[in-house]
Order: structure tokens, then C-alpha cells, then sequence
């Protein structure tokens, strides 16, 4: 499973980077509006540190604004993926995008229907948003699960791309279902790669290697 990072922090992005298993990158609007400066010099300055897919939600709402929107985008480097939100004037820009060869995100997707309709139109990712269900009390892994498996059933390429994740678990269960991405917030990211009994067991090591040291 690919691992992209889910902010717009240019510092958290390069500290993931730095650890060598990151394999792209998702924004939006508002991981963007935490950050500051231009919108454009910020997609600019992540692509000189990620060369894998960086998502630029466009910001337009309808069909050609979006695709407007989706041609500036793609000036800044050749490793944008243009996001497109889940709507009818969505659907249709993700359609004329696919034609052109360009490669898509659709974002805010909260059922298994809106995938299916974001992968018929040629979305390359469809971003099915597992934590923002779980906090209305739905069952995001479900979901993912519903959405993998229509995909297979019709050979779809679209890859889901599991977002809004709030905890570890959630990257173990979109694993095990064999989503194609997950992107990870920075905090959990980091949470990933630990345990209290690796802590445990290093603090024990290193006592060990002082103890082995004083018998010299
Ligand atoms: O990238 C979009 C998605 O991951 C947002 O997550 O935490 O705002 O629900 P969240």
C-alpha cells in the first residue's frame, strides 16, 4: 500500500520524506489555510521535495471552472494530481480531465455509489473520507471495503485512496482490505511507527549495553 501525507506543511512533508517511505502527497483547502503564503508557491515548494502524485484541489464548482482551474495546476509540475470534489459538475470535469490524459482525485466521497460514478469517469484516485463517517457514527472501513470490492468486480483502475484517517488502525484495516493508498496525517504517521513495548524492550537493551559496559 502507498503512503501519501495528508497536510500542506512543507516542514512536516519534508520530515516524512527524510524517512524514505513516502510516496505522495494530498492537500486541500483547508490543510492549505493553516499554512501560509501564495496557494501556488506552496504546491511548488512540495513538488521539489515529493516526486510522487501531489493532490491541488481546484476551487471552482463548476464544470469549466474546474477545468480552468485544473490547466493552471498542472503548470506547476508534472507530478500534480488535480482533486475534484463528488459532484454532478465534479463528475463532469473529471470525464473531460481522463480524456486529456490527466490524472484526478476525487475527493469528499461518502458512499459506495459516488465512487462507482467517480471511477466510470476515469478518476484516477477516489478519496473515500473513512473518518469524518466514523465521527457521524458510520462505519468508514465498511466503506472501503464496499468500494474495493466493486472495483474488482468490474476490473476498475481507479485506486482508493483511503482519507480522513484519525488513528494507526485505521491504515492496518485499509491494508488488510487492499486499498491502494492511504493518506496518513503527520501525528498518525508518526504513531505508526510506534509501540510502548519497542520502548519498553529498547530501554531494557540499553540498560543492558551500560550494565555489560561497567563490567569491563
Ligand atoms: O485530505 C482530505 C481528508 O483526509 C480530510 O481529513 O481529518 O479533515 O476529515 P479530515
Amino acid at each position: 500500500m502507498k503512503f501519501f501525507i495528508d497536510t500542506a506543511s512543507l516542514t512536516e512533508i519534508q520530515e516524512a520524506a527524510d524517512l524514505g517511505l513516502l510516496d505522495g502527497v494530498t492537500t486541500n483547502p483547508s490543510l492549505l489555510a493553516k499554512e501560509t503564503g501564495d496557494s501556488m508557491e506552496i504546491f511548488r515548494e512540495i513538488c521539489k521535495i515529493v516526486d510522487g502524485p501531489v493532490s491541488a484541489e481546484v476551487t471552482a464548482l463548476d464544470h469549466e471552472g474546474m477545468v480552468r482551474e485544473a490547466e493552471i495546476l498542472r503548470k506547476i509540475a508534472d507530478n500534480i494530481v488535480i482533486k475534484i470534489p463528488m459532484t454532478l459538475e465534479g463528475l463532469k470535469a473529471l470525464k473531460t480531465l481522463s480524456r486529456e490524459g490527466v490524472e484526478t482525485n476525487c475527493t469528499l466521497i461518502f458512499n459506495a455509489t459516488q465512487a462507482l460514478m467517480a471511477a466510470k469517469a476515469g478518476a484516477t484516485y477516489a478519496s473515500p473520507f473513512v473518518g469524518r463517517l466514523d465521527d457521524i457514527s458510520g462505519n468508514g472501513m465498511y466503506l472501503i471495503e464496499q468500494i474495493c470490492t466493486i472495483y474488482r468486480n468490474y476490473g476498475l483502475d481507479t485506486q482508493v485512496l483511503v482519507a480522513s484517517i484519525r488513528l494507526p488502525e485505521q491504515v492496518t484495516q485499509a491494508a488488510m482490505i487492499g486499498a491502494h493508498v492511504s493518506t496518513i496525517p503527520p501525528k498518525v504517521m508518526r504513531q505508526l511507527a510506534s509501540h510502548p513495548l519497542t520502548d519498553i524492550g529498547l530501554a531494557t537493551f540499553m540498560a543492558d549495553v551500560e550494565k555489560m559496559k561497567n563490567r569491563t
